[in-house]
């Protein structure tokens, strides 16, 4: 094997086995840099471990080169002709977030010398960036369990790395289960389980004493730092310690870790303002944002080297980022010195009692505290700043952040999972099994759309339905719109909801928060975070621009494209617009409506016509002066939604339907009344409940769409049982005197 990594032959060292063509100058200069990660160090044991054992786990701090480096060593060293030489297979290496994905695999084409989306791709949900000649990908674990669901014995892999597998998403769990089974049928296949964190003693035992191999890190002494007391604005502080480390400390860059996109552009646009006020006093600065919704150019921003100093001798330059959690783990950074730590990431929570899935602003991890901290000591020693005390941190912070699998809403797993044809749930091989509530919860959500029968079968809707990349709800109403005559307007809604945001919040997110007093009685007074980074929910940011010093003018715009019936219309009259407007940037631009998001949600849109034109499901549209136009697309979308409903009570709450939680219409609404019965996208808690994206919806169709669901015998006792039972009398009422009139 050859010692330049990249893949030049013994007798051509010079020239890219990939391309045919001679090695670039950057190659070698990027070459030099590789051979110094500590993986390099273990290439060889790593090599041949790998080739004796079927399954390998690897270990290695953040930055040692996991990411980048094993999957070109698997690439130089496994034959990837299949039998009958007709074709490649690949080698998969999964990350959790899109992100990183994306950004890693750009980089590995770099080190490869290679154009992105040729030998080297990526796949994330909604955008294919790999060709016939890819032979090393980089996707999602969520990419990865789809292609599953064609691929059942991922024939196409010659080995999957399965990466970052401490974060323990819910994808990644899904896919540790299912891969055990593959490779007890394909004994050509190989697994590397790779993790920045010791945890991985746990997956030796999952996955039956296969060989764990640490790389040793070379991480440098971070001196961590606490606060005297709790913060009561962790955003305000952060923004204090950046402040005051650009002004006091030696040269080094800060990494501030936040919670979500509107926090962080909050955030950097606050820490512009103070340096700027401050002159030639202090050195210059790059303030670069990184989170998921990035456009990916931006995020290339946060490698590049901090500005010089102003003059020779003058204060340094410094490069200051404002992260999510994906900066935990998922990204190395280099140059970082200075860590700043509020103790928060956005997590998800799931209530199965009230069916309620939450993305909260919670406290962080101790295994989590230690990974950011450990950013400040790739390169030179470092400083870790934590914004809460050491109490808090002995007794608050949990030892380990629990796997998504035990917070999740499991309807889209189960429903993957069925399609994989594993229907015994219970003795599903999981590392960690959810509760068995949680399970039933979501068999019975997926019985109620259709998509299993009451054996737990797959039904031939439910087959349709796992093929879509999107939420059961959501598949459900968009196969069914073409009954309804208004599946072109159904598809422009989903995509459009795919590009906004659920944020949902329950009841139990704050008690788990209150639990954690110190840091949770902060976080509720400092609570801002508005976007998340789960690549499942988050695909583009709002579609609607505020700026701070136009505010009004925004508002007075979005107004412009209100229904009276409620949201789901506006974003369909935002879609309609844009079209029409032949996608002018300036239009939107003019109309504060956000391009980037627009754009998505088009592509979105393709893609889910292409899944629509393979199961001949009809594109269609009722008259625009029809009466029914918009009607018809309501209750397309209640066939869907009709378990995301509340009614309006005489005390003049909503309580949502069947669990019976005390919601409010969310500020953002465009809604100016107060309809009796509204379908509502998200449950949102800040303050109190709120539900986001409502449309005003009729009882009577609730009774004739979802009977089967407002089945009054199983119903609990509220006003709305009452509101339902007559409507249930009128309906009977009516057919009487159709037949009579007959
Ligand atoms: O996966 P792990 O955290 O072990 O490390 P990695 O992501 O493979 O990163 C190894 C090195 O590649 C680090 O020094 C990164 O700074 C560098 N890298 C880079 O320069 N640009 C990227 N887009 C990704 C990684
Ligand atoms: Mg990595």
């Amino acid at each position: 094997m050859s010692e330049s990594g990249g893949g030049a032959t013994n007798n051509n060292h010079l020239i890219n086995r990939w391309t045919g063509r001679p090695f670039s100058q950057r190659y070698f200069e990027i070459l030099e840099k590789r051979k110094s990660l500590p993986v390099w160090q273990q290439k060889h044991q790593f090599l041949r471990t790998l080739a004796h054992n079927q399954i390998l786990i690897l270990v290695g701090e953040t930055g040692s080169g996991k990411t980048t480096q094993i999957p070109q060593f698997v690439l130089n060293a496994v034959d990837l002709e299949t039998p009958d030489k007709c074709r490649k297979m690949m080698i998969a290496c999964t990350q959790p977030r899109r992100v990183a994905a994306m950004s890693v695999s750009r980089r590995v084409a770099e080190e490869m010398d290679v154009t992105i989306g040729e030998e080297v791709g990526y796949s994330i949900r909604f955008e294919d960036c790999s060709s016939s000649r890819t032979v090393l990908k980089y996707l999602t674990d969520g990419m990865l369990l789809r292609e599953a669901m064609t691929d059942p014995l991922l024939e196409q892999y010659k080995v999957i790395i399965l990466d970052e597998a401490h974060e323990r998403t819910l994808a990644t769990d899904v896919l540790f289960g299912l891969i055990k089974e593959v490779l007890k049928n394909r004994h050509d296949l190989k697994l590397v389980v790779m993790s920045a964190t010791l945890e991985a003693e746990k997956f030796q035992g999952y996955f039956s004493g296969a060989p764990l191999m640490k790389v040793p890190g070379r991480l440098h002494p971070v001196e961590i730092f606490y606060t005297q007391e709790p913060e009561r604005d962790y955003l305000e502080a952060a923004i204090r310690t950046v402040m005051q480390i650009h002004m006091g400390e030696p040269s080094g860059d800060i990494l501030v870790f936040l919670t979500g996109e509107e926090e962080i552009e909050d955030a950097c646009r606050k820490i512009s303002k103070e340096i700027s006020n401050l002159g030639d006093q202090v050195g210059p600065v790059k303030v670069v944002s990184l989170y998921s919704t990035l456009p990916p150019a931006m995020q290339q921003k946060i490698f590049e080297p901090p500005p010089p100093p102003l003059k020779e001798g003058g204060p340094p330059g410094r490069k200051i980022i404002v992260s999510t959690n994906i900066a935990e783990t998922s990204l190395t950074i280099d140059g970082i010195v200075y860590v700043i730590d509020p103790g928060f990431s956005k997590q998800k929570v799931y209530n199965p009692r009230v069916r309620v899935e939450s993305l909260l602003v919670s406290p962080i991890s101790k295994a989590s505290a230690h990974q950011r901290s450990g950013r400040a000591g790739r390169t030179q020693p470092g400083k870790c700043f934590r914004l809460y005390t050491e109490k808090s941190f002995n007794n608050d912070l949990q030892p380990q952040t629990y796997p998504e699998i035990l917070r999740s809403n499991l309807a889209n797993s189960v429903l993957t999972l069925k399609k994989l044809g594993i229907d015994d749930l219970v003795h599903f091989d999981f590392m960690d099994p959810p509760a068995p509530e949680t399970l039933m919860r979501a068999l019975e959500v997926l019985n109620y759309l259709g998509a299993l029968d009451d054996d737990g079968t797959l039904t031939k809707l439910g087959e349709i339905m796992s093929e879509f990349p999107l939420d059961p709800q959501m598949s459900k109403m968009l196969i069914v719109s073409p009954e309804f005559n208004c599946s072109n307007e159904i598809l422009s809604m989903c995509a459009m909801l795919s590009g906004i945001i659920p944020l949902i919040f329950s009841i139990l997110c704050v008690c788990v928060s209150f639990k954690c007093s110190g840091l949770a009685s902060m976080h509720l007074l400092t609570y801002r975070g508005l976007l998340c980074d789960n690549q499942f929910l988050s695909l583009a940011p709002n579609c609607f621009v505020r700026p701070r010093e136009v505010q009004k003018a925004a508002d007075e715009a979005k107004a412009r494209f209100g229904h009276i019936d409620g949201d789901h219309l506006t974003l369909l009259n935002v879609y309609h617009a844009y079209k029409q407007n032949n996608e002018d940037p300036s239009w939107c631009y003019d109309n504060f409506v956000n391009q980037r998001a627009l754009k998505s949600a088009d592509n979105v849109r393709q893609q889910l016509v292409r899944i629509m034109a393979r199961f001949s499901l009809k594109l269609c549209s009722t008259d625009f002066n029809s009466r029914d136009y918009y009607i018809n697309i309501r209750k397309a979308m209640l066939a869907g939604y009709f378990m995301q409903v509340a009614h309006l009570g005489r005390t003049g709450h909503y309580l949502t339907v069947k669990d019976n939680q005390v919601v409010h219409l969310h500020p953002s609404t465009c809604l100016d009344h107060k309809p009796e019965w509204v379908i509502y996208n998200e449950y949102v808690l800040t303050s109190r409940n709120f539900i986001r994206t409502v449309t005003d919806i009729r009882g009577g169709w609730l009774v004739d769409i979802a009977p089967h669901y407002y089945d009054l015998s199983n119903f609990p006792h509220c006003e709305a049982k009452g509101v339902l039972e007559r409507l249930y009398k009128k309906k009977k009422k009516g057919k009487e005197e159709a037949r009579k009139h007959k």
